[in-house]
């Protein structure tokens, strides 16, 4: 067995689909899984010229390959069987490719309408707080529960074998343990609970791809984006709108301090930085903590790539366009 996992190092949109989409593209993966999340999650990915974006459903149905939604998963039904429709409309075979653990937990109407009533950290309106509030009340729904899912379901512990990849959703800095509480989603989207939301064994782990943009955005009520104008212009250049709700991201300069954290923490073999060319359009190349202003992207980059070095020097760094992947 060989696993990789790509993670958010950030506050999710770092391209997880993107880099996912790469590399289901180029590995012969026996297995696509997602691990935590649910519908909040918005995977933006091109596929035959075409964009989609999936919110449940691993890319791996893109190419064929089995497919799994993981138990530390929440699953909204109605909507799941949306997205299918929308994906099999386009001649994508969800059908025979996708799997959802027996005990991936569901997200009611109730859910969905006590989260948009209730909220007040800027969810995504989407269930995801009462959905695994009522987990580990012990008084949840789970996907065996639901007759209509029947035909999907596995256990993951006896099914999944050989080369697997694990696709992260959101990023480290929503973890409710290590991230802005109480500004943060309800399920940590960290390799290790990925590992455990599909009851993987951790020494199988091979490559772990911590995505990360060359700035910062974040879709909440935290106080975020800094007052100046550059910040709306890398909004607007860089398209920071949500892929799930629509929201505008709020912008900032590349946290490098929070990023390093998150590479150790998660055990990164691989950063990826996207969105390279949208500081270029602008001009203007910064990070805070520490509080730097470089004269080029390139001198930027250095300075990223030594601090991760020192963190551990077999780190590889990519760089990447707004579309375009290594
Ligand atoms: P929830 O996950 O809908 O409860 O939202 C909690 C926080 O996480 C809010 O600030 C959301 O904007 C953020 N969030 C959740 N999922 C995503 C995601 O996939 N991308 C970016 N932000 C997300
Ligand atoms: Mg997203």
């Amino acid at each position: 067995m060989k696993i990789d996992i790509v993670v958010g190092g950030s506050y999710g949109d770092e391209a997880k689909g993107k880099i996912s989409k790469f590399l289901v593209a180029n590995n012969k993966y026996d297995w696509v899984c997602r691990a935590s999340g649910g519908p909040n999650a918005g995977h933006t990915i091109y596929h035959n010229g075409k964009k989609f974006i999936t919110h449940h459903i691993p890319s791996g149905v893109f190419h064929n390959i089995q497919s799994v939604i993981g138990a530390g998963c929440v699953i909204n039904p109605k909507s799941l069987f949306t997205e299918i429709k929308e994906l099999e409309d386009q001649k994508i075979d969800v059908f025979s490719n996708l799997n959802i653990a027996y005990n991936a937990h569901i997200i009611t109407d109730e859910h969905v309408s006590f989260d948009v009533k209730t909220d007040t950290i800027g969810s995504t309106g989407r269930g995801i707080m009462p959905a695994y509030r009522d987990k580990y009340a012990r008084v949840g729904m789970r996907a065996e529960d639901v007759p209509e899912l029947k035909s999907f379901l596995i256990d993951t512990v006896d099914s999944l074998d050989g080369d697997i990849l694990i696709e992260g959703a959101q990023g480290y800095n929503l973890c409710p343990d290590w991230g802005k509480y109480p500004y943060v989603t309800s399920s940590p989207p960290t390799a290790t609970y990925a590992l455990h939301s599909l009851g993987l064994p951790a020494q199988a782990v091979s490559k772990v791809w911590l995505a990360m943009k060359v700035y910062d955005t974040y879709v909440g009520t935290r106080q975020f984006q800094p007052s100046d104008e550059i910040f709306n212009q890398i909004c607007s250049v860089g398209n920071e709108f949500g892929s799930t709700t629509g929201r505008a991201r709020k912008c900032n300069w590349l946290n490098l301090s929070s990023m390093i954290k998150a590479a150790k923490a998660n055990g990164a073999t691989d950063v990826v930085f996207s969105k390279v060319d949208v500081l270029e359009k602008l001009k203007r190349f910064a990070i805070i903590e520490p509080d730097i202003e470089f004269y080029t992207m390139k001198e930027m980059q250095e300075f990223i790539e030594d601090e991760l070095s020192v963190l551990n020097s077999n780190i590889v760094v990519h760089w990447s366009s707004s579309k375009e992947f290594v």
